[in-house]
């Protein structure tokens, strides 16, 4: 699998990590450190966790497979949502953020993280008070690198501001939701890393299992779902798929066609096309699904089979980014935000 740089961190990591969000619930420890083993033999070097997945259960995992498995994988974990639904164990005050570490990392049975993150906003910490205290973590070797997550983009120039003032390197990598099915990123948070020098980790690259072409999307049949869950009501931002992601399936099956590849796959060649994405998280439930996905080099596509891609997956254009285009016919934000970036 190809690797590429994550931001300035020094790591070079695959282009797809796998995310653990479901070890631990879904997954056992047996059935995680298999999907794990199975994500390395296919080229795979990077893993996502996160303190609050099944309340540290999924870092226990990772951390058993690190043990099994050995040192063939980097690690990013996350802090900043709560555990056992308890709103104490979140935030990003710096006595906190330094003990969520600490708990983390017990629970991976490592001495330090290669990528740490902030998994959310937390409005009662200034964002550059909590960059603060993972510099200084970064400093002290407990984390190789930080990263900042869901928060908005300007959030993000302040943090990078801060840093840059200072001297001090800033985040390596932002992580935020970005797929075919949700292009939302693509106005604000996209052009930030491009401009701030950090890649982005995108997470949920397959909606959450809606863009596999698993769930019945001929008219009349029962509409997506999981168990006895509708799909759309499964995670963020899935639900406004709810009448898009059939057609969106459909372009992905006619690339997937006439490439030789899987759907999985061609979803991902497209996110991996787009300026600033280096990474996308994904998820699975079996080494069969990984396969599906991973198992045979992701396709190149070119301009047209990635036209194809976007026709029935609209961006959203929010205003300024509207107006700029009508008064600016050919403007472009990336190229704008390239030339303004600073090393
Ligand atoms: N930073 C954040 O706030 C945030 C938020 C969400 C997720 N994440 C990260 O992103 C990771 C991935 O999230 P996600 O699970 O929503 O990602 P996803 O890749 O969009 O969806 C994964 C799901 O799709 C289905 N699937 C995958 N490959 C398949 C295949 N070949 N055939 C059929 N079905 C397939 C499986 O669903 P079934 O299990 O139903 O079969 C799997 O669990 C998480 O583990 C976590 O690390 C981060």
């Amino acid at each position: 699998m190809r690797t590429r740089p994550l931001g300035r961190s020094g790591i070079d990591v695959s282009v797809v990590t796998l995310g653990s969000m479901n070890f631990g619930k879904d997954l056992d420890e047996r059935e995680g450190v298999e999907l794990v083993a199975a994500y390395l033999d296919h080229g795979g070097n990077f893993l996502d966790t996160a303190d609050c997945y099944a309340d540290g259960l999924s870092e226990t995992i990772v951390g058993a497979a690190r043990r099994r498995l050995g040192d063939r994988f980097a690690i990013c974990t996350k802090t900043g949502r709560p555990m056992f639904d308890d709103e104490r164990q979140s935030g990003y005050a710096p006595q906190r953020l330094r003990n969520a570490l600490e708990a983390s990392l017990r629970r991976l049975g490592v001495d330090h993280v290669e990528m740490y993150q902030l998994h959310q906003w937390d409005p009662a910490v200034p964002v550059e008070d909590a960059v603060e205290t993972l510099a200084a973590l970064r400093d002290e070797g407990k984390i190789g690198a930080f990263g900042i997550g869901n928060v908005p983009a300007w959030a993000l120039g302040q943090a990078y501001g801060f840093c840059r003032g200072r001297a001090i390197a800033g985040a390596d990598a932002y992580q935020y939701h970005y797929s075919l099915g949700c292009r939302d990123a693509e106005a604000e948070i996209l052009p930030a890393c491009v401009a701030h020098g950090a890649g982005l980790m995108a997470w949920s690259p397959l909606s959450g299992g809606l863009l596999t072409g698993k769930y019945a999307t001929q008219p009349g049949a029962s509409g997506p779902r999981r168990g006895d869950k509708p799909v759309g009501r499964r995670g963020y931002g899935f639900e406004r798929l709810a009448d898009g992601w059939p057609a969106i399936c459909e372009s992905l099956r006619l690339v997937a066609d006439r490439t030789g590849t899987s759907m999985t796959a061609v979803a991902l060649s497209w996110l991996l096309s787009r300026p600033g994405v280096v990474t996308a998280v994904i998820g699975a439930r079996s080494p069969a699904q990984l396969a599906e996905t991973i198992g045979t080099p992701l396709p190149e596509l070119g301009p047209e089979y990635l036209a194809a891609l976007t026709e029935n997956a609209p961006a959203v254009t929010p205003y300024p980014q509207d107006f700029l285009t009508q008064v600016l016919p050919g403007w472009d934000l990336m190229a704008v935000t390239r030339r303004e970036a600073v090393g």
